[in-house]
């Protein structure tokens, strides 16, 4: 069975939570799109470890990971979270995969993004500054570098070369910023070939072999489809696809291959960056959300903003990824709210619209239209059986899936890895 683990807003959905704990029961785990913008917290135990880049999955013993050729790596930060997992007793030694077409993000490509966000002042989409959208460009605009380029030293020279001519132009005349040197990226570059050069594969071979061996695959999307460059809130998205579609062109295994769809969805809603939010809260509810979700971003530490569950935008995602079940996350963060909100229709220039407007202007002026629901007082942290939950944090979870239209069959209550209500598991039949 191959499963696909996306996000349904906008990132930070508690993706690494619930990927962790599916991945005891995949061979093989699998970032597709993205970079270290990705942030995925996973509590084992007194342990709470961060990762960027590696696939989450990779904690579980014995799982084989890859990092597939829709990644764009920083290979700096991809030795570094190799080095920071080895002193956790961690070893991803003959088991971590690295696609040999991913492209690499390169220093400059940190620099143009910082510098874009700087020129950009209100407007800035409020990036995590690590070069990901500049990477991205230049892999659509053909002129990136792959990771298969550094073992070819003579090739990799020209086209750093080439693209440093243009770049250094655009930091001189644009940005008035001092130029980069050859000489230095490409040393410092070719160190890192050495050093990842065992992991380096062809992926897109790899995973379909073990798919022709009956092998259990398991997706890991990085942000969410709200994020998505196609589908989000665009330009306030990131440049890749962080839909299921990413899956499939993001590693080589054809569509066709993936069997189901699991959407991670928060209780309630936040964003880390700019764009339209329209179930924003900025009063005292946001606030608590905040604290007691401990909403701070865990790539760069921002305060991430807080609202409602949108109804609207999640019921949108189950669309266009045809997911077939939801894990909602942080239920227990609603917990002593007297009452609970969800974001059911937009107010857009007067009108009500049951749809998620394209147009950025109609997003950023669109009121949430509300329906209330009774909350709960009694606390629902930890608790591990669907019958055990409140009457009203039940009938609280039956309208986000009726309203979402997708069944939810996990649910968390707490961000340690056994407190999770699992009505269903995906890798099990029924
Ligand atoms: P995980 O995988 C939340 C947001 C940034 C910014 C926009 C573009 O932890 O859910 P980028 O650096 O990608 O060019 O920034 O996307 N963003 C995320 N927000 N969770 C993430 O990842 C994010 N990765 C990027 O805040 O608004
Ligand atoms: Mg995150």
């Amino acid at each position: 069975m191959n499963l696909v683990v996306i996000g349904t807003q906008w990132g930070d959905e508690g993706k690494g939570k619930i990927v962790d704990l599916l991945s005891e029961y995949a061979d093989y785990v699998i970032r597709y799109q993205g970079g270290h913008n990705a942030g995925h917290t996973i509590v084992i135990g007194e342990k709470t470890i961060v990762l960027h880049l590696i696939p989450t999955g990779l904690l579980q013993e014995g799982k084989t990971g890859v990092i597939g050729n829709g990644v764009v790596i920083n290979p700096k930060a991809l030795l570094e979270e190799i080095s920071t997992l080895n002193n956790q007793n961690i070893s991803v030694s003959g088991r971590l995969y690295i696609s040999e077409s991913a492209h690499l993000i390169m220093p400059y490509h940190q620099k143009l993004d910082l510098e874009s966000e700087k020129t950009k002042g209100n407007k800035k989409i409020g990036t995590t500054g690590r070069g990901i959208g500049p990477a991205y460009a230049d892999k659509m605009s053909r002129s990136g570098i792959r990771i298969c380029d550094l073992f070819d030293q003579d090739l990799f020279r020209e086209r750093l070369e080439t693209k440093l001519s243009e770049i250094n132009t655009i930091l001189d005349h644009i940005y008035h910023a001092p130029p980069f040197s050859l000489e230095d990226i490409y040393q410092e570059y070719i160190t890192y070939a050495k050093a990842i050069k065992p992991y380096v594969i062809n992926t897109a071979q790899l995973l379909n072999t073990a798919i022709d061996e009956g092998k259990d695959l398991l997706f890991e999307g990085a942000q969410g489809t709200h994020l998505d460059v196609d589908h989000g809130t665009y330009p306030y998205v990131t440049s890749s696809n962080s839909g299921a579609g990413g899956a499939s062109t993001g590693t080589g295994v054809g569509p066709t291959r993936l069997d189901e769809v699991l959407g991670v969805t928060k209780a309630y809603t936040t964003r880390v960056g700019s764009g339209p939010f329209p179930s924003e809260l900025t009063d005292d509810i946001g606030e608590t959300l905040r604290e007691n979700g401990n909403e701070f971003g865990a790539t760069t530490g921002r305060p991430r903003r807080c609202g409602w569950f949108d109804a609207i935008q999640v019921r949108h995602t189950v669309r266009i990824n045809h997911m077939t079940s939801l894990a909602l996350t942080k239920l227990d963060v609603l917990d002593g709210l007297s009452e609970i909100a969800i974001c059911v229709a937009y107010k857009v220039d007067g009108k009500t619209v049951t749809e998620m407007p394209s147009s950025l202007r109609s997003l950023e002026t669109a009121s949430p239209i509300l329906k209330y629901f009774p909350g709960w007082d009694e606390s629902t942290n930890g608790i591990t059986s669907y019958h055990k939950l409140p009457q009203n944090a039940q009938n609280y979870i039956e309208a986000i899936s009726d309203l979402v239209g997708c069944k939810i069959d996990l649910i968390s209550t707490s961000a340690k890895r056994g407190e999770t209500i699992v009505r269903k598991n995906p890798f099990c039949s029924p």
